[in-house]
């Protein structure tokens, strides 16, 4: 073809042809809501660094996830701060732990929604760290006992799917264990199959208060330099029963989302995590971009790159700027 014949502009003429012809749509159904259960009452504390995010007490969490359902959003992430932390995470798989008593109350209002939790232990853990401490650094194979048994109990308190993004090698085939011989085989798993050590973690961790009191969790999280090794962490997750695979964070990482949706035909999602919030709140706040135009156009990228579902903080907004 040549130039004189062929005019791309053509197609670009007018909204209406430009919608015919848009391959890439954003729905609010794609989207996922974090959100951050404290203990206590009347709690309702602004991230510093998430503008519009918040730990709240349960009876502000039930409010907000209705707020969420009308929105037409059809999930949100459970992330719990607990009463008291130890070294062994308890609070994580307690009946009444803090997120057990969040679904419950969430469930018995908002019986639609889907409810996931975030299935890991650095909440819970007074070292901050996502597992058990053995020798200075995380033990796998004693952490899956408890992983498993965390999963269990988020499941017993009436979650729709959990979701563990502690990335100990083996723990979606701990959970799937635990969770069939229980009864809840229909329960999916959501893996954080590939995770890995960002810094654009920063402010989820004030949010969580989960920062690790010691070194870091390269030894447990993935190198951001390493692409073919996204594969295998996948592949594993695949073999071990996942339901969902994760690439998080979504940002820097559209490559491995990519990756993930050519090599792996299940249901994918990312995380465009706190950091890549902040960001676009705090640019915007400063007048240096339009903020909602750069939010659905980073959302609108996290889906062309090949994610089916986006956990978001920017879930609300987007959907009602997508709902007119
Ligand atoms: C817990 C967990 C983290 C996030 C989700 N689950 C933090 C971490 O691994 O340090 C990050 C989410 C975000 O930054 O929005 N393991
Ligand atoms: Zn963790």
């Amino acid at each position: 073809m040549y130039f004189s014949a062929y005019r791309p502009r053509r197609l670009r003429r007018n909204a209406s042809l430009r919608s015919m012809v848009r391959e890439t749509h954003l729905r609010v159904e794609d989207f996922i809501y974090p959100m951050f259960s404290a203990f206590g009452e009347n709690i309702k504390h602004e991230i510093s660094s998430m503008p519009g995010i918040y730990q709240q007490s349960i009876e502000h969490i039930v409010a907000e996830a209705k707020e969420v359902h009308a929105l037409g959003i059809p999930a949100v992430i459970l992330f719990g701060i607990p009463e008291t932390k130890d070294a062994l995470g308890s609070d994580a798989y307690c009946e009444q732990g803090i997120i057990q008593n969040t679904i419950r109350a969430i469930k018995a209002e908002v019986p639609d929604l889907m409810v996931i939790t975030d299935v890991c232990l650095c909440e819970y853990t007074d070292h901050g760290h996502c597992g058990v401490i053995k020798d200075g650094d995380v033990d796998n194979d004693e952490t899956l006992k408890l992983l498993a048994a965390e999963a269990l109990s988020h499941a017993q308190a009436g979650a729709d799917m959990v979701a563990p993004s502690d990335m100990m090698d083996g723990r979606v085939e701990a959970i799937r264990a635990i969770l069939d011989d229980n009864g809840f085989e229909q329960i999916p798993i959501m893996s954080y199959a590939v995770k890995y050590a960002s810094a654009y973690y920063g402010p989820f961790r004030e949010a969580a208060e989960s920062t690790p009191q010691f070194g870091d969790r390269r030894s447990y999280q993935m190198d951001p330099a390493n692409r073919r090794e996204a594969l295998r962490e996948a592949l594993l997750d695949v073999q071990e029963a996942a339901d969902f695979l994760m690439v998080k964070p979504a940002l820097a990482y559209l490559d491995i989302i990519r990756d993930l949706r050519d090599n792996f035909d299940l249901p994918l999602v990312c995380y465009n995590v706190s950091g890549e919030y902040s960001m676009i709140k705090a640019a915007a706040a400063k007048g240096w971009i339009d903020g909602e135009r750069v939010m659905m156009e980073t959302l609108l990228g996290m889906k062309r790159a090949g994610a089916d579902l986006i956990i978001t903080y920017h879930a609300k907004e987007a959907a009602r700027l997508l709902r007119g």
